[in-house]
């Protein structure tokens, strides 16, 4: 199919799978990491005061931030409000969606169900430490090529979940993918080509 500016339907989806990601691009690529990064390495973070704020010393796609908080930060509320790596996303807030997946110490877990003062110390890594629009890690590249996604809006969960699964004990099916990943929901139903893309790092790996 292609339309009169010669636009076909793959290179359309193409384009936008290169949104999509960087869905994580806004994600991920945004200016956020570039402003974050040299303003709070190893120093105070200069934010609005909060009331009964407790410092943290929080490690972030391996810089080391240090931030005044409120003791009942979500690990995902921090890295969206306070950080803005708004990477990762907010589904439902209550550990059913996916959406927040991010790496602590290498394993994945919903950041809406953990306090961010309970990190100190641990080595965390969201979509935007994973890779870049220039340098997607293969996964990311994966989820682009099999357009492992519609809107996007659950990708970089999917994606976090995707690279931790690469580490756990999964076996070789589709089933068995579909069993790991049954933890991020995908609204618009991309679970195929979600499958298709992971399976074919998996089998490159
Ligand atoms: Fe954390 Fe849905 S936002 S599981
Ligand atoms: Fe839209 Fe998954 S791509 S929710």
């Amino acid at each position: 199919m292609s339309d009169e500016s010669g636009l076909s339907r793959r290179s359309f989806l193409s384009r936008l799978g290169a949104v999509g990601v960087a869905t994580a691009a806004p994600v991920i690529a945004r200016p956020v990491h570039a402003e974050v990064a040299p303003v709070v390495t190893g120093a105070a973070m200069d934010l609005e005061p909060v009331e009964n704020a407790i410092p943290v010393s929080l490690k972030v796609n391996g810089k080391t931030l240090d931030l005044k908080i409120d003791p009942r930060t979500s690990l995902l509320d921090c890295l969206r409000e306070t950080i803005s790596l708004t990477g990762t996303k907010k589904g439902c807030d209550h550990g059913q969606c996916g959406a927040c997946t991010v790496h602590v110490n290498g394993r994945r877990i919903n950041s809406c169900l953990t306090l961010a003062a309970m990190h100190e110390g641990d080595e965390i890594t969201t979509i935007e430490g994973l890779g870049s629009p220039e340098n997607m890690h293969p996964m990311q590249a994966s989820f682009v090529e099999h357009d492992g996604y519609q809107c996007g809006y659950c990708t970089s969960g999917q994606i976090m979940s995707a690279v931790a699964l690469l580490k756990e004990p999964c076996g070789p099916t589709d089933a068995d993918v579909k069993e790991l990943m049954s933890g991020n929901i995908c609204r618009c139903g991309a679970y195929p080509n979600i499958v298709l893309a992971i399976q074919a790092v998996r089998h490159t790996a």
